[in-house]
């Protein structure tokens, strides 16, 4: 963690944890998986790997190493002669793939935050990239950028503040009345400012926060020395965020929304590209997968990023299983067939933002 970056995490609704490589969200469903062991003996040993105290069905059973540690990933490595897995569920800033939109909406955090613009709005659907990208942000900011980071922050007045000042890295007291807590918030406003700093709290999930959270965040940025205003926000959420937001009485908030995106799912071509890009960070020389198999990919996640690797990596164990060095629309299918990929149908399409 970077010292002037502080990640808050609400316990009254705890997230993932997204700072490692394995995390619950990595683990394929174990209903998903029971229903893959019998799809033949060999994926038993990716199954044994990610539960081992699972129940093995199929006549594979016999030939479970699960005492081997590096057995998940002989699918990615021996059989693929990858170096990593390449469709994790992890927000890795590493294998950032730079759509036009993921680009567009970097650009535009980038524009919030330069022009100081004090509300940025970033909204889109559920796995389409927006955290990941404010994993990058947060990676490549300068030391005279002061940014508290609240993933999912609920509560009621007097706790959005604390969350803040926590975030900030800034004392908030059990004992603390609204009035301590905003005068030490001010006060800390005020003492960056005078250091030539700006402050940055950005709200991931942020379509979680009540009006009242809203309207209390924006009389924050309304904090000033002189003309300059203080404190920078930066809202990151679902697509219900900016129909919260446009509703008449957040007007006065909408106002303040300087610099917005919202980031639509990928298009086929996107999809494609998205697919090798992935592949070959993780070690691949091409796209192992065809377009065909893009199109099917594409047509079943609906361009979202994250439904596209949960599929892709069911191809990809599918494709071991079959032992194909290469995914095909028929290896998609077979998973589609078996049922194993739980995100089919669940996204949404959404329009641009206009
Ligand atoms: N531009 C991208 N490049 C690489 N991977 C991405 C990209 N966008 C999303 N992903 C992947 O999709 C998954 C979901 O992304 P995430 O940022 O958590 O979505 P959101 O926060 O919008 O729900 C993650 O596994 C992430 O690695
Ligand atoms: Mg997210």
């Amino acid at each position: 963690m970077r010292n002037n970056v502080l990640v808050l995490n609400n316990p009254i609704k705890t997230v993932p944890s997204q700072g490692h490589h394995k995390t619950a969200e990595d683990t394929p469903d174990p209903e998903q998986m029971t229903r893959m062991v019998g799809h033949s003996g060999r994926i038993d040993r990716y199954v044994g790997q990610h539960d081992a105290s699972m129940k093995h069905g199929g006549d594979g059973g016999a030939d479970v190493h699960m005492s081997n540690s590096d057995s998940t990933f002989d699918i990615y490595t021996e059989h693929f002669g990858l170096h990593s897995r390449p469709f994790s569920l992890v927000p890795d800033p590493d294998f950032i793939f730079w759509s036009p939109a993921h680009r567009r909406a970097y650009t535009m955090l980038e524009y919030g935050l330069l022009t100081r613009a004090p509300i940025t709005l970033i909204t889109g659907e559920v796995g389409s990239g927006k955290t990941t990208l404010l994993h990058h942000l947060l990676k490549s900011l300068d030391r005279f950028t002061k940014v508290g980071l609240v993933s999912n922050a609920h509560g009621t007045r007097g706790e959005l503040l604390r969350w803040v000042l926590m975030a900030l890295d800034q004392p908030a007291g059990p004992n603390a009345t609204y009035v301590d807590l905003f005068d030490a918030f001010q006060k800390y406003l005020i003492a960056e400012y005078a250091r030539g700093n700006r402050v940055v709290v950005i709200f991931d999930e942020a379509q979680n926060l009540s009006r009242e959270s809203l309207e209390e965040l924006r009389m924050f940025t309304n904090i000033n020395s002189n003309k300059d205003e203080l404190l920078q926000l930066v809202l990151v959420g679902q697509p219900e965020l900016r129909d919260i937001i446009r509703k008449p009485d957040l007007r006065q908030f909408a106002q303040r929304v300087a610099s917005s995106f919202h980031l639509g799912p990928m298009d086929v071509d996107t999809v494609q590209a998205y697919i090798g890009h992935r592949l070959i960070k993780a070690g691949a020389r091409k796209n192992l997968f065809t377009r065909r198999a893009c199109e099917l990919v594409h047509e079943q996640t609906g361009g979202v990023p994250r439904l596209v690797n949960q599929l892709s990596d069911l191809a990809m164990v599918y494709a071991f299983t079959n032992n194909q060095k290469t995914v095909t629309d028929r290896t998609v299918q077979q998973v589609l067939d078996d049922g194993t990929f739980f995100g089919a149908g669940t996204f949404e399409q959404t329009d641009d933002f206009d």
